[in-house]
């Protein structure tokens, strides 16, 4: 591949352990030549208030939308939490739809997740997928990564056991890299 794509890393979670940043780091590892993922920092990010927007938009707001603008592409390892997206991503989100030059608009999005349950954050997954209708996000519709099980699904070291699903993003990746060569300017 010639071209390189500087991909924005989202998690979905704030815990240490996550099995959703695993994947992520585990994303790393499996992108095809050119393609990196740096992956952003979520936690200083204030619980959305009209109020504090009107008054000035928060540092980290205003960083998580600069590091969104610079990105080729945004990928986003999701959680699922009570059949749809957890309160912190949805929260990062509603802070960044509300930027000047709102920096989804006419992003390549992917979106993977890991869950303990067995559809593998499908049902968060897709409530994302309509969040971003109204962002005007290129959201890539397939292939889907769901992993399902997490507590199985890593080695100690964080790579994927099972050879199948590495395959699985690792696919999502390099399609993800046609998909954005696709929609890009
Ligand atoms: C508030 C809450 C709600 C959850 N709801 C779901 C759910 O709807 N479906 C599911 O598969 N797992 C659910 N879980 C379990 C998560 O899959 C599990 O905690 C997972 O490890 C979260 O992702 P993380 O490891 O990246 O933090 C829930 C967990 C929490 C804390």
């Amino acid at each position: 591949m010639a071209d390189t794509f500087k991909i924005l890393g989202i998690v979905g979670s704030l815990r240490e352990g996550s099995f959703n940043r695993t994947l992520l780091e585990a994303a790393k590892g499996l992108a095809p030549e050119g393609m990196t993922i740096e992956i952003t920092d979520i936690s200083g990010i204030p619980l959305y208030n009209e109020d504090v927007r009107t008054s000035g938009f928060p540092d980290p707001v205003t960083e998580f939308g600069r590091q969104i603008a610079e990105a080729d592409g945004v990928l986003i390892a999701t959680p699922e939490y009570n059949y749809s997206v957890p309160g912190v991503l949805k929260n990062a989100i509603d802070w960044a739809s509300r930027l000047p030059d709102q920096p989804f608009g006419g992003k390549p999005v992917a979106i993977m997740g890991a869950a303990a349950g067995r559809l593998g954050t499908a049902r968060a997954q897709y409530h994302l997928r309509q969040v971003f209708v109204f962002l005007d996000a290129l959201v890539m519709n397939r292939p889907e990564v769901m992993v399902g099980g997490a507590f199985e699904a890593f080695n100690d070291d964080g790579s994927i056991k099972d050879d199948t699903t590495a395959g699985f993003v690792r696919e999502q990746l390099e399609t993800f890299a046609t998909w954005i060569e696709r929609v890009s300017d």
